[in-house]
Order: C-alpha cells, then sequence, then structure tokens
C-alpha cells in the first residue's frame, strides 16, 4: 500500500514525547510538546528536535541559547496535550497547564517539577530541516527521578498516545 507522502512520519510511531520549558528575555515562561526528537551524540550528549519556525519555543531558544527538555510520565497526559495549545507569546503554558516550575541547574530556562526525568541543554546549531527547522542541543546536566513510579509517555499521532508495554529480551 502506498503511503500518503504528507503522512509517512504517522508509520514511525510511537515516538518518544517531551515537554521543552524555556523562558524570554522578560522572564515569561513558556512549554510545549514535541515528538520529532532524537538522540544524536552520545559523547559530547546531543539531542535533535525538529521544531516549525513559528514554535514560541524556538523564538525563546534562540534569546537565551538554552531549553529543557522534561520527559513527562503517564500522569501529566491531560497537562502536557493543554500546552500544546497555542497561547499568546509570553503566557506561560506551564502555570495555564497546572503544572510547577522550578529552577533548572545549569541553564535559565525552568523545569517542570513533575517531569520524570530533565536534560537540561544549551543550544549547539540550527538547522534547515524541510519545512521543520533541525534543532541540536548539548546536554549540559541529565536527572532522573527514581522515586516517580511512571512510564513515560509515547506519541502515535493526534491525540492519540500510549505507554511503553511489554518487555522482549534478544539475549
Ligand atoms: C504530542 C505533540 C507532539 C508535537 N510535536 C511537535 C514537533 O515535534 N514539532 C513541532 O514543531 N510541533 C510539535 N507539536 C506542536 C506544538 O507543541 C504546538 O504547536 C505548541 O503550541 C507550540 O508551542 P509554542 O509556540 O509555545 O512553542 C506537537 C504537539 C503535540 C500535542
Amino acid at each position: 500500500m502506498l503511503l500518503d507522502l504528507s503522512k509517512w512520519y504517522r508509520t514511525l510511531a510511537p515516538r518518544t514525547t517531551v515537554l521543552v520549558s524555556t523562558i524570554d528575555k522578560k522572564g515569561n515562561s513558556n512549554a510545549a510538546p514535541f515528538s520529532f526528537v532524537m538522540p544524536v551524540s552520545t559523547n559530547p550528549p546531543v539531542i535533535a528536535m525538529a521544531m516549525v519556525s513559528t514554535r514560541h519555543t524556538l523564538a525563546n531558544i534562540r534569546e537565551t541559547g538554552d531549553f529543557v527538555v522534561n520527559i513527562p510520565g503517564e500522569k501529566i497526559l491531560a497537562q502536557l496535550w493543554a500546552c500544546g495549545k497555542p497561547l499568546p507569546k509570553g503566557v506561560s503554558e506551564i502555570k495555564e497547564s497546572g503544572l510547577t516550575e522550578e529552577r533548572a541547574k545549569k541553564v535559565s530556562s525552568p523545569r517542570i517539577k513533575e517531569a520524570i526525568a530533565w536534560y537540561e541543554c544549551k543550544l549547539r546549531a540550527e538547522l534547515e530541516g524541510g519545512d521543520h527547522l533541525i534543532i541540536l542541543g548539548d546536554i549540559v546536566l541529565a536527572e532522573s527521578d527514581e522515586q516517580k513510579d511512571e512510564k513515560p509517555l509515547l506519541h502515535i499521532g493526534g491525540a492519540d498516545f500510549c505507554l511503553p508495554g511489554k518487555n522482549l529480551k534478544t539475549e
């Protein structure tokens, strides 16, 4: 069966889903979900995300040069979904969705407290990637909360998500 080329990525699913938190120069925080995400280097540790050029997240990353990749667990699906709704620039999706922001350890962008892991990142490069821009981030600090017994959310497409299921061993 031939696939509709405009929706090809829907078969590359489920995808890791993250909430990226940022701050602008005036101190307004922001958060948005992204699922076009991948690790690209282990040493140095580098992460890549693809973003449409109009995202406030991108504007803030350009302003401050940093961002936090928050890994959302299953308990914050509703809040993650709320963070995906467009709000005027300067209005914080973190506060509007009922999530809690806290100071990051090595970057100016805030972390989202309810996440289960955090990657604090500094902007490494921006690359052209078709209708998305590829943002490369150097991970300067990575931390997880072992106390939170939650599975990470995966994005299937649109409003559909799932959780990691059965573990399969090869050796
Ligand atoms: C689960 C999910 C995944 C998303 N993934 C992406 C993505 O990878 N790249 C992108 O540009 N937008 C993505 N979006 C859309 C943005 O999150 C959405 O447009 C958001 O309002 C952008 O917020 P901002 O303008 O504050 O950055 C996704 C939305 C959802 C709900």
